[in-house]
């Protein structure tokens, strides 16, 4: 099939040594071991690989949003010099069944929304791919498309699961006769718009074929998966597919399932027999990889005159696409936070001719946290209580929802320390009377959560002669420094300096592994990591005289463990404190202090984990301020889709950031006892920082973000 010199598949990549190791724990033994990688730029990533005879390819996306593709003219572009091909849903190879429909590209000539691909350029640079792909004319025979809005929509449907496979409708009690007959009611609706997840690097796949057999460089969370799904969709085993995710410039859950890129690049290699590399542009990310969905979220709390909460409702209503059903769990949260005997959590969602929503860091929490802690502290202001000790009056025996026990909740003590050291004691609860010159300040404070997710996961542990040791996984670092935690989870159980343990990651023929998403990834693979080199450590101790020359290897998989079912429930925890500073004549709000306290079992490594929280909350101040996506519902897909139109904080944004942990002892985890950190961080910020707001000028302002012209 190929037509060149088969590339070879380069090894994992080197990514450090034992003298350097050695340099970097004397200095910090939490210093990312690629530091030295990503700084000096030998860290490759996906769009990075250039295999011999390497074609550049661009996707076409649909200019209309519904209808059909009539016709393709590729004709006169295939007579351009250097285009080797423009596939669509007419010439593209077959793909087997998709268990994912998004990935269902260029099978049939539906569009089912604008953004949608609808064909393929191939060319030997990416110059002339992308002249080609421009000047592409397809034609269409359109339909009238429905953008919503959802709220008050017809086709609004109550989904039996909402993400995350939980139920879309649970209810405790009689909420209805218990709100009714409460002394005090918060009644109050909260809406956020859509949001993307933008990683610094795009989306990106470099593929090609050799002897039947695919190997993918690609930018994703999880190798494992990306791997099975590209398996599935060539129809071939499993063994003749590799994927490799060795360096990921971030995902934030957009790379946590497979995208449109590994699988049109495979495509197109497939279809010429010559290794492609396609890097999706910035500007098509919004409608092609997924984004918090919009969300209207009405929440009643009925409570007595001292703030103690007997009823609770929290309704959310979503939408997703005609692709494929997605539900902002945004009501979920609610299920676990406070004592409420009488509550209602539902989920309504409608299809429209949208592009589909998907994970972004904290999907339901980070939503549905906003519009609960909202309205606890509009509850806080209705009977006086101070923001924190509500909360605290709040604090349920067991998990409202499931009557488990907790495994922990270390959100009390969150909340105390956090009330200290960011000092809360003394706050004039009064709103819209601190004013110097043209700005009002005002502090506020939410609770935060997430749950404890696990995977199965396998690794394998060595140990050589020379004293050295190497772990291996198809385990993903998007970023967080999953390198340096695991091989400190490594060294710790075989009781040896980190120095001495590589971690080798960051490819689908590693150990099976699961993917770098759910603030489980450390979790996952760390318990996997601990078993095999705890056996390592046994067979090690068992062995005597020196070791033979091949070393000692011990396998270990934690599928027994994680299939598990817990008596517990297990969440994160943390609370969350700002202090806003609103320029009354601009209407911009600027954030002086964020302080996030949080409880996630034991942290395994200080600056990874530092860094994790501090990056999510960085994020949950985008989400209050600046963040946002609007559907034009003329074409039906995102306005914003350039980092100039989308305001990721920047670093003038950021104040300086405190995050600190509490040490939290939970035998109910795993192994390391560690729960996740990659989410929590980005919870309840939006809504610290919508309450500081409402503290400074005395209005409560429902709609994130919180940007100028709606202060003014
Ligand atoms: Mo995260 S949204 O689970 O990658």
């Amino acid at each position: 099939m190929p037509t060149n010199s088969p590339p070879q598949v380069p090894a994992a990549p080197e990514e450090d040594t034992a003298e350097r190791r050695d340099a970097a724990d004397r200095r910090d033994p939490d210093a990312r071991r690629d530091a030295g990688q990503k700084v000096t730029g030998t860290a490759r990533y996906a769009a990075e690989h250039t295999p011999p005879g390497c074609l550049h390819a661009v996707p076409v996306p649909a200019t209309v949003a519904r209808g059909e593709v009539t016709a393709v003219h590729a004709d006169e572009l295939l007579r351009r010099p250097g285009v080797q091909a423009v596939l669509s849903h007419t010439n593209a190879p077959r793909l087997g069944e998709a268990e994912d429909p998004t990935l269902a590209l260029l099978q049939t000539a539906r569009v089912p929304h604008r953004g949608w691909y609808v064909a393929l350029v191939v060319a030997d640079t990416l110059e002339n791919a992308r002249a080609a792909a421009d000047d592409l004319r397809i034609e269409y025979a359109t339909e009238e498309h429905d953008p919503g809005p959802p709220a008050g929509h017809p086709g609004l449907y109550a989904p039996e699961e909402a993400n995350g496979g939980h139920p879309g409708l649970r209810e405790r009690g009689d909420f209805d006769a218990a709100f009714a007959t409460s002394a005090v009611r918060v009644d109050a609706t909260y809406t956020m718009t859509a949001q993307h997840n933008h990683p610094m690097e795009p989306h990106a796949a470099t593929a090609w074929w050799e002897d039947d057999a695919l190997t993918v460089y690609d930018s994703s969370q999880g190798a494992t998966k990306v791997r099975d799904v590209l398996a599935q969709l060539f129809q071939m085993p499993r063994h003749r597919v590799t994927v490799v995710s060795a360096y990921v410039g971030g995902g934030f859950g957009s790379k946590g399932t497979p995208r449109p890129q590994a699988v049109l690049a495979s495509m197109a290699a497939l279809h010429l027999g010559r290794p492609v590399k396609l890097a999706l542009p910035r500007r098509e990310l919004a409608a092609v990889v997924g984004h918090r969905a919009p969300t209207v979220q009405r929440v009643r709390i009925g409570a007595d005159s001292d703030g103690v909460i007997s009823a609770l409702a929290h309704e959310v209503v979503t939408q997703t696409s005609t692709v494929k059903e997605f539900v902002e769990q945004a009501a979920v949260p609610a299920r676990t936070m406070y004592t409420s005997p009488h509550s209602r959590t539902s989920h309504h969602v409608v299809a429209l001719d949208v592009p589909t929503p998907s994970w972004m860091r904290a999907p339901g929490e980070a939503s549905g946290m906003y519009a609960l802690e909202a309205a606890m502290d509009e509850l806080a202001v209705a009977t006086g209580v101070d923001p924190v000790e509500l909360r605290l009056r709040n604090e349920p025996d067991t998990e409202p929802d499931s009557g488990r026990p907790f495994s922990s909740r270390g959100l009390p003590e969150c909340l105390r320390r956090g009330a200290r050291l960011f000092g809360w004691e003394g706050r004039d609860p009064r709103p819209g009377v601190r004013r110097a010159g043209d700005r009002l300040t005002g502090t506020g404070v939410a609770a935060s959560t997430y749950p404890y997710l696990l995977s199965p996961s396998s690794a394998s542990a060595h140990a050589a002669p020379d004293g050295t040791h190497l772990v291996r996984l198809a385990a993903t670092d998007i970023g967080t420094g999953a390198r340096t935690v695991l091989a400190r989870i490594a060294a710790e159980a075989l009781d040896v300096p980190p120095a001495s343990v590589r971690v080798e990651l960051g490819s689908s023929a590693l150990p099976r592994a699961p993917l770098a998403g759910g603030s489980s990834g450390t979790s996952s693979w760390g318990w996997a990591v601990h078993k095999a080199c705890t056996a390592l450590a046994g067979m090690v101790r068992a062995h005597s005289g020196p070791l033979p020359p091949e070393g000692l290897t011990a396998r270990a998989d934690t599928a027994e463990e994680a299939g598990r079912e817990s008596p517990y429930a297990r969440h994160a925890f943390g609370a969350q404190f700002a202090e806003v500073d609103v320029d009354t004549v601009t209407g911009e709000v600027r954030v002086r202090r964020l302080l996030g306290v949080f409880a996630t079992g034991r942290v395994l490594s200080r600056r990874t984990a530092r860094s994790q929280f501090i990056g999510g909350m960085t994020m949950g101040l985008g989400m209050a301020l600046t963040e946002s996506s609007t559907l034009d519902p003329a074409f039906g897909d995102f306005a914003e889709r350039d980092l100039a139109s989308y305001h990721v904080p920047v670093c003038a944004d950021v104040p300086a950031l405190e995050a600190h942990w509490i040490d939290e002892e939970d035998p109910h985890l795993n192994a390391m006892g560690s729960k996740g950190i990659g989410e929590i961080g980005i919870v309840g910020t939006a809504a610290a920082i919508a309450n500081a707001v409402h503290h400074a000028v005395g209005v409560r302002l429902r709609d994130l973000p919180l940007t100028p012209d709606r202060l003014l």
